[in-house]
């Protein structure tokens, strides 16, 4: 395939971006490098990409970049960049989630359709549900966002949906339920929870860590981007990890894989939902999706790569477990 990655730099991006040149594909990775963290980490991100000569690397914000020409004749778009984060979303930043979630997708969209109809593939957010209705979710409940971010990425959702319904740009949206794996964004909790595990430091635990979150793997949400790329598949599908575990349980298990940790317990974010559970049931009809990772060898790729002084992230789940 050829394949355009938006936010080619970022946690996810970079591991599809690595994943895809592996299979044989051709990438152009789009990424302004923002600084929401040390863009030199995402710098990093590409090392394994700039490698391979099949990989063409474009440092532009999606509202400037001449996306028409960069998109034409591309078999797909992966649009993964956007500003992240649903707990600093609230107050006067909500003007940069607007511009990267919303106005950077209908950028992208409206290039998509100008380029011929090129296959968008948008990464949505298990934010969008809120506090929902019933659990496993399914995708027919009314999502009910608690979060700005979470406004945001329905509203990159519903102009998918309109560009397809409007322009026949083929469009899939996939829900994401909190990735997880080696290089996740350091605002995420698994990420402080490795590095204060293994560092030696204190993980800060917002709330009381009853909250439940169906994480998932990075590798799974790798294979299930590509399939879904491949396949005549569009509209919405949640993409989940197979179990809902508490923070609390989520601490256990860090400590028995890396040893003991001191937690300093804070009160709950706002805008933080309290539980996460995919119904994956259309994304297994779909396009074949069912993960394969545990939480216990997701965890330990992550503790491993955590360890490992180069700084360099474990390869081992993705030559067994997580197959590609
Ligand atoms: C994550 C991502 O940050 C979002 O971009 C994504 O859209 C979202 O998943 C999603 O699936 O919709 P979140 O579930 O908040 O959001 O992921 P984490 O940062 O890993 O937080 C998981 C839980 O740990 C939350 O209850 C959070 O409050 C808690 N947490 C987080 C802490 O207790 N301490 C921290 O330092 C960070």
């Amino acid at each position: 395939m050829r394949c355009v990655v938006t936010g080619v730099a970022g946690f996810v991006g970079s591991h599809l971006c690595e994943s895809l040149l592996s299979w044989g594909d051709e990438v152009v990775g789009i990424d302004c490098l923002t600084d929401y963290y040390d863009p030199r980490r995402k710098e990093q991100n590409l090392r394994g990409a700039l490698e391979h000569d099949t990989f063409r690397w474009c440092r532009d914000d999606l509202l400037q970049a001449p996306l028409v020409d960069l998109f034409t004749g591309a078999d797909v778009v992966f649009h993964l960049a956007g500003q992240p984060g649903v707990r600093p979303s609230w107050g006067r930043d909500f003007a940069t989630y607007l511009s990267r979630n919303v106005l950077a997708t209908q950028a992208v969209l409206e290039a998509a359709r100008q380029a011929g109809l090129v296959k968008v593939v948008y990464a949505s957010s298990s934010s969008v549900y809120g506090d929902a209705e019933s659990y496993p979710t399914a995708e027919t409940l009314r999502p009910q966002p608690v979060s700005p971010y979470g406004v945001t990425k329905l509203a990159g959702e519903h102009l998918c949906e309109l560009y397809r319904v409007a322009f026949g740009v083929p469009t899939a949206s996939l829900r994401l339920f909190t990735v997880y794996g080696p290089r996740q964004r350091p605002d995420m909790a698994f990420s402080r929870l490795v590095a204060a595990a293994v560092r030696g430091g204190v993980f800060e635990l917002y709330g009381s860590g009853t909250q439940t979150r169906d994480f998932t793997f990075v590798a799974d949400v790798v294979r299930a981007l590509r399939d879904v790329a491949r396949s005549g598949f569009t509209g919405v599908a949640n993409i989940g990890g197979g179990s809902r575990t508490s923070m609390n349980e989520v601490l256990h298990l860090v400590a028995e894989l890396a040893g003991p940790l001191e937690v300093r317990r804070l009160p709950a974010a706002r805008g933080d939902v309290r539980d996460t559970a995919a119904d994956t049931q259309v994304a297994c009809r779909g396009f074949g999706y069912a993960p394969r990772v545990s939480l216990r060898e997701g965890l330990a790729s992550m503790v491993e790569a955590e360890r490992a002084t180069t700084g360099a992230t474990s390869e081992s789940l993705f030559r067994t477990g997580g197959r590609l």
